[in-house]
């Protein structure tokens, strides 16, 4: 594969809004961007993958103003949990915009520019129903009962001039856009949603905010008085970011976008408005929009007040990154909306991927231990036969038919590409189940035999390792560790078609530790046990000092040593649910990730507790506190109750000790 041939492939995430910490929801777009762009790499394309933050508009605003800080600064506070979650996660982002990028407002005011410049754009007076929470108005058929059709909350008459973006002359060429591109907006019902909608007089956008209503945003280059809509600034970073976040300007190299993934909530910003707009700027449409379904918990939808949004922090340090990966993109089709619950969730990672994938290679590698001493033997041809055909048919068919299909921009039907991964993975448990080498190993004369079945449940590994990498990249590079191999999994080992028995024979396998230990039910239970006083269910041990022991007895400096004090960044902070006093913090203690439950709830509120450096007993015991775990504490003054966290300054870096 040489560069000369890598095809280009742009991939982008929406940019999130900075208003609140990332859940599931963020999670599972930035996920499936990250299986596309890995794969895209694997097959040898040429991938520029973006996601990032919106950082504008009234929504950020009010985010900041209620954290009682300027919105920079809030912003700047945000940013990095995203950023952080991306790493946990192991999205392989090639860049991460920020829509307060300077260079990025440049962009979006010179289109602007252009537009009005072209007379695109006009000073009209406006009256409508407002929406606050959607940033928008409404006309008067669109609103029920004084309520945002949209969000349900009440709306306002607003009475405004504004700069619109003449939206309306581009309708029917969109439509037929639509109709001549059978691939542009997926899947076809989302497809057939935009059409529906285009069938209304499509009106004028207003592009613009007065700031005397809203101050945090990009101001327009021909009227200093307004900032822009945040829609406006905010699709603009998908070409922006071409033109800085890459290693030179590459507009020309990756435009138009191969996908954008977005969520079924912003299709129409982005069906609609940021094709028309790129129309007027004379610009190509994306290739296609893909957008997905969505999430509820327990059948609810999440949020703040119900208390039940799914932390992936936490999540994935229960349960590991890539089980949390597979599990969102295994258990609802794509373009569907799911519903997360612990008891689907716990009961995929065990029978997928514990009992699975797991288990085939602990036994496969077991087996090659003890009766190859470790080393992969040779098949013989002679010896091999149906069944060794109907293995090597099926994971061939994975890789060269059902990831194609699978994995296309504009099918993405991640749970089948999984499904079929899953049905090579039964047949070569049943393989192992059939073939029954443990019984071939005690008659010498079968040896032959033993040899081939065990090459080819080896070679199944690998071709496993190859097929899971874009959907659990630290799970294929573990199981190709445990067999032996250095794959170099950045390199385009798709790129050519993959045959069986590339497996060298004599390969040295390294059995290691368990793939996917089996998760038990206990390990999300909520509320089991109520803890009135933080410290009464900690572990004391007869050799842990005593946090009772009234403080008047030395102790020695040895004593002291082993208390393991770090400094920690606090990443992410949200309530325990049904509990006033307890936060769940995720701390960065210098590239490793924390849990920790601290009992400050009734002191601080959750946002304001985010970005600061605390103290950490980093050698604590881990406990577990209204059913979540905590992997440390938090060093803090008060007697009964908290009076103050002990907090440095941002200067000191997290993960450094405290003597
Ligand atoms: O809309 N289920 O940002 P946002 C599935 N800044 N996906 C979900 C989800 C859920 N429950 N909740 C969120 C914005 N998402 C704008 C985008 S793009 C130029 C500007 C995901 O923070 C999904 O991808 O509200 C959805 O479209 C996106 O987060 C909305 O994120
Ligand atoms: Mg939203």
């Amino acid at each position: 594969m040489t560069a000369a041939i890598a095809q280009p492939f742009y991939i982008t995430t929406p940019i999130y809004y900075v208003n609140d910490v990332p859940h599931i929801g963020h999670a599972y777009t930035t996920i499936a961007a990250d299986v596309l762009a890995r794969y895209g790499r694997l097959q040898g394309h040429d991938v520029f993958f973006l996601t990032g933050v919106d950082e504008h508009g009234q929504k950020v605003q009010q985010a900041a103003e209620k954290a009682g800080v300027p919105p920079q600064q809030y912003c700047d506070r945000l940013a990095p949990q995203f950023r952080n979650l991306w790493k946990t996660l192991g999205i392989s982002n090639d860049a991460f915009i920020r829509t307060t990028d300077p260079q990025h407002q440049a962009i979006v005011q010179r289109f602007l520019q252009q537009l009005h410049d072209k007379g695109l754009i006009y000073r009209d007076q406006y009256s409508g129903w407002y929406c606050t929470f959607d940033e928008r108005f409404w006309t008067e058929k669109d609103v029920v009962e004084g309520l945002c059709p949209d969000c349900k909350r009440p709306v306002e008459r607003l009475t405004e001039s504004n700069y619109f973006f003449k939206m309306s002359r581009y309708q029917r060429r969109l439509v037929e856009h639509i109709h001549a591109h059978p691939d542009f907006i997926e899947p076809r019902t989302r497809r057939n949603e935009v059409l529906g909608f285009l069938q209304k007089t499509l009106e004028d956008l207003s592009i613009s905010r007065p700031k005397s209503r809203l101050s945090w945003g990009i101001e327009l280059p021909f009227d200093r008085e307004y900032v822009t809509y945040v829609w406006f600034d905010a699709l603009v970073n998908y070409i922006s970011a071409l033109d800085y976040l890459t290693r030179t300007p590459s507009f020309d190299r990756y435009w138009p976008a191969t996908v954008h993934l977005v969520g079924k909530d912003i299709l129409t910003t982005h069906a609609v408005y940021w094709s028309t707009i790129l129309m007027a700027l004379d610009l190509p449409l994306p290739r296609t929009i893909f957008a997905h379904g969505w999430w509820t918990v327990n059948g609810e939808k999440m949020s703040k007040s119900r208390g039940n949004v799914v932390d992936p922090f936490a999540a994935t340090a229960k349960v590991g990154t890539d089980a949390f990966r597979y599990f969102v993109l295994r258990e609802v089709p794509f373009g569907q909306d799911g519903d997360f619950s612990h008891e689907t969730f716990i009961g995929r990672i065990n029978s997928d991927l514990a009992n699975g994938l797991g288990n085939l290679l602990s036994r496969t590698l077991t087996l090659i231990e003890r009766s190859s001493g470790g080393a992969v033997p040779q098949s013989s041809p002679s010896q091999e036969s149906d069944q060794e055909q109907a293995l090597q048919a099926m994971g061939l068919e994975v890789l060269h038919c059902a990831l194609p299909r699978h994995l296309s921009p504009h099918t993405l039907e991640f749970n089948r590409a999984l499904e079929a991964i899953w049905s090579f993975i039964q047949l070569a448990n049943q393989y192992i189940d059939k073939t029954a080498p443990w019984t071939l190993v005690k008659k010498p004369d079968l040896r032959p035999r033993l040899d081939t079945v065990l090459y080819h449940a080896a070679e199944t590994l690998r071709i496993l390792a190859l097929a899971l990498y874009p959907f659990m990249p630290r799970a294929a590079e573990e199981i190709a560790a445990q067999v032996g191999l250095r794959l170099d999994f950045t390199s385009p080992l798709l790129a050519e078609k993959v045959r069986w028995g590339g497996l060298a024979p004599g390969t040295h396998v390294a059995k290691g530790t368990s793939l996917f230990p089996r998760v038990d039910e206990g390990v999300f239970a909520e509320g089991a046990r109520q803890v009135s006083d933080l410290q009464s269910t900690r572990p004391t041990g007869p050799s842990a000092p005593s946090a009772h022991s009234g403080g008047n007895q030395p102790i020695t400096i040895e004593d002291f040593q082993k208390i393991q004090l770090k400094t920690a960044k606090i990443v992410s902070a949200e309530r325990v649910p049904r509990s006033e006093k307890l936060i769940t913090l995720q701390v960065d203690l210098g590239g490793e990730s924390r849990q920790v439950v601290a009992g400050i709830g009734k002191k601080y509120e959750p946002e304001a507790l985010v970005g600061r450096t605390i103290v950490l007993v980093a050698n604590l015991k881990p406990a577990k506190l209204m059913g979540v775990e905590s992997q440390g504490m938090v060093l803090a003054a008060g007697e009964k109750d908290v009076v103050e966290l002990v907090t440095l300054s941002d200067d000191v870096p997290p993960g450094i000790k405290v003597k």
